[in-house]
Formats: structure tokens, C-alpha cells, sequence
């Protein structure tokens, strides 16, 4: 039932080429510059006229919320809010007709998310899921949503499911940019043709798993962890570092990048390994300062790279390559690796890492 490897989280890692191919299936068609999104369909005039989208998710699916906030704002133009359910159900929120929840849940059964749905939608907003599981109770009390069809996740550490909410996104994004006319034809086949390419280019990225054990061996006894990105890779850090808490027991933060010097930077010393997301893209030069200053303390760096990267791979430690892509798809690529590196930093520690001790795969209880 594994599929020949030792653990479900590893065969649900490799999984991501086709789970990712599957999310997409029928909903893109990059040569005509178009997006279906057959679920929300219905609501084409109404995300016409929305004035602010709030994202509610625990955990995992709240790191996709953050991912999804930037494409949204940056394609779509439309102002989003990324809340934890557990925060936004317990408040007493403004929230209006004009407003659209998406709510993120791969078991689509988690008790605070459930109940943040039900609070906005007592107050007039439209809620739209983006589940996992079909037929779970979260599809059922939303008005419209998006499945992932990422097949069931065994493991307890989200893999499979984050990266298609992510693609899911993704594609809400440009779904919402074109409805609203934020994006030009033009640039929508360009990205849809990129997007297309991402599965391949996640089967690339799978390839370094043998160079991520090596890295896992050196720092698979430290007693913490910073992981950290700007942009849309500031939500991938903190996705890498909730993983390595949860399956490996090792104490790790994840931060933008630009705020370690406001704080964190007092923990670097030469037992701290520091994970960057330093892609060749729009932050690139700040976050190889920041390189920089964490290795002027000593810290240990490893970073995850743009294929063909000489500048960083010049500073680090180690370096993991990624291969190049727009920025937009760049969370679904630096996830991978990160994935890779608390795996097998767990196995090596003797964890059991389908089913982390205190953690249940859905938690139904508030
Ligand atoms: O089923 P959900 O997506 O609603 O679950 C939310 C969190 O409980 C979940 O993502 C949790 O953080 C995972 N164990 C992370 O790997």
C-alpha cells in the first residue's frame, strides 16, 4: 500500500508530479489563455464585485492561505486577509456581502475552520472551499469550492495536499485576474504555459533527494532550525519549519527573511542551521545579504537555488537546486526539497514520522 517505500509521507512526496498534473486537469488550457474553474463557476459575477477576500485555514492549509495571498493581490488585484480560523471565529469580525471567504481544509473536517465558515456566513458573505477529501463536512456547508483531487493523504504531515491547495490557488488567482481583467491575454498564456511545465519540473527537483539525505546527516542532531524566505517564499519557510517540527521534534522557526535582524539573529550562532529560500527572483539581492549576515555569525547556511545559481552557491554551506521557474510557481517548487530534508531528518532520528506523536490527521476537536 506503500508503493515500495518506507513510509507514506515519502511515497506521498513523490506523488506530487501527478497530484499536482491531477489538480490541474481540465481546468487549465494554456494556448487559449484560459482558466475553468467548473466549482465556482456560478459566482463569476460576484468575484466581479468583491471588495476583499479573507482566507481561513489552520496549520498547513493556513501556509497555503499566505501563499495564495500574494498571487491573489498581485494578479488578481483584490485586497486578501489570511486568518488562523482558531483567531477569526473568536473575534468579532467585520465581515459583509462583499466579502468572500475561502476557507482551506484538506480533511475538510478541521472543528475551528468549520466554525469560522459558519460565523461568516451568518454575517452574508460567499464562502468557497478548497478541500481535499471529497464529500467531507467543510464541501458541504460552502457555497461553491475547488477540490484538490489530491488523492487520499495517509501521512499526518501535509505534502500532497499543500502543494495542490497551493496550486488551487494558483489557479483562483488567475481565475479571478481574468474575470476581472487584471491580467492581459498575453501574459495569462505565459503563465499558464509555465504552470504547465511545474509538474516536470517538481519530478527535477525530486532528483536532489539523495544530496538532501547527505545535508540531513550533518544537521539531523541539531536542537533548532530558522528557515527563512521573502515574498511568497516567507509562507514556504514557515511550511519547512512547521514540518520539521512536527515529524522530526526539532524546535524550528520560520520568518520573512528582512526580520531576523529584528530579533532572531541573536540566536545565530555556529550550532544554527539557517534554511533560505533565495530563488533568482525579485528579492534575490536582499536575501544574499541576509546570507550574508548569518554567515558572518557563524550560522550554518543552506540554501535552496535557482539551477545555475553561483553567487549564493559561492556563500552557503550547502545548496539545493530548484529549477527555474516564474515567480509565481516558485512555492511549488522550494516546497519540495524542504519536504525532503525533515523527512529524512525524522527517519534518521528514529521518528515515527506517519504519525508524529500528540498529532491527529484531522483535528475535530477545537
Ligand atoms: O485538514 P486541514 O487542512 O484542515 O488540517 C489543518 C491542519 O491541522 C494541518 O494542516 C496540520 O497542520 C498538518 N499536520 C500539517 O502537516
Amino acid at each position: 500500500e506503500k508503493g515500495g517505500y518506507d513510509h507514506f509521507m515519502l511515497k506521498e512526496i513523490y506523488e506530487q508530479p501527478r497530484s499536482i498534473r491531477d489538480c490541474m486537469r481540465g481546468r487549465i488550457y494554456p494556448n487559449k489563455g484560459l482558466v475553468q474553474l467548473g466549482g465556482i463557476k456560478e459566482y463569476v459575477e460576484k468575484l466581479k464585485n468583491i471588495d476583499r477576500i479573507i482566507i481561513v485555514a489552520c496549520g498547513t492549509s493556513w501556509h497555503a492561505g499566505l501563499v495564495g495571498e500574494y498571487l491573489i493581490e498581485e494578479y488578481a488585484r483584490v485586497s486578501v486577509e489570511v486568518e488562523y480560523a482558531s483567531e477569526f471565529r473568536y473575534r468579532n469580525p467585520i465581515i459583509s456581502e462583499k466579502d468572500l471567504v475561502i476557507a482551506i481544509s484538506q480533511s475538510g473536517e478541521t472543528a475551528d475552520t468549520m466554525a469560522a465558515i459558519e460565523l461568516a456566513k451568518e454575517k452574508g458573505a460567499t464562502i468557497f472551499g478548497i478541500c481535499n477529501v471529497v464529500g467531507a463536512s467543510i464541501p458541504r456547508i460552502t457555497h461553491a469550492g475547488v477540490y484538490t483531487h489530491a488523492g487520499p493523504e495517509i501521512g499526518v504531515a501535509s505534502t500532497k495536499a499543500f502543494t495542490a491547495q497551493v496550486t488551487v490557488l494558483t489557479l483562483m488567482a488567475f481565475y479571478i485576474a481574468q474575470q476581472r481583467g487584471t491580467i492581459t491575454q498575453s501574459k495569462l498564456i505565459e503563465y499558464l504555459t509555465e504552470l504547465d511545465e511545474v509538474p516536470a519540473l517538481v519530478e527535477r527537483a525530486l532528483k536532489s533527494n539523495d544530496q538532501i539525505k547527505v545535508i540531513a546527516e550533518k544537521f539531523k542532531d541539531a536542537a533548532n532550525f530558522l528557515f527563512l524566505g521573502r515574498g511568497s517564499s516567507f509562507p514556504v519557510a514557515l511550511e519547512g519549519a512547521l514540518k520539521l517540527k512536527e515529524i522530526s521534534y526539532i524546535h524550528a522557526e520560520g520568518y520573512p527573511a528582512a526580520e531576523m535582524k529584528h530579533g532572531p539573529i541573536a540566536l545565530i550562532d555556529e550550532n544554527m542551521p539557517v534554511v533560505f529560500i533565495a530563488t533568482k527572483h525579485s528579492s534575490y539581492e536582499k536575501v544574499v545579504s541576509n546570507i550574508q549576515e548569518v554567515k558572518a555569525r557563524g550560522g550554518h547556511v543552506i540554501a535552496i537555488v535557482s539551477e545555475g545559481d553561483t553567487i549564493v552557491r559561492d556563500l552557503a554551506e550547502y545548496v539545493i537546486e530548484i529549477p527555474q521557474t516564474g515567480e509565481a510557481f516558485v512555492p511549488l517548487l522550494a516546497t519540495i526539497p524542504l519536504q525532503l530534508l525533515s523527512y529524512h531528518i525524522a527517519v534518521m532520528r528514529g521518528c515515527n514520522v506517519d504519525q508524529p506523536r500528540n498529532l491527529a490527521k484531522s483535528v475535530t476537536v477545537e
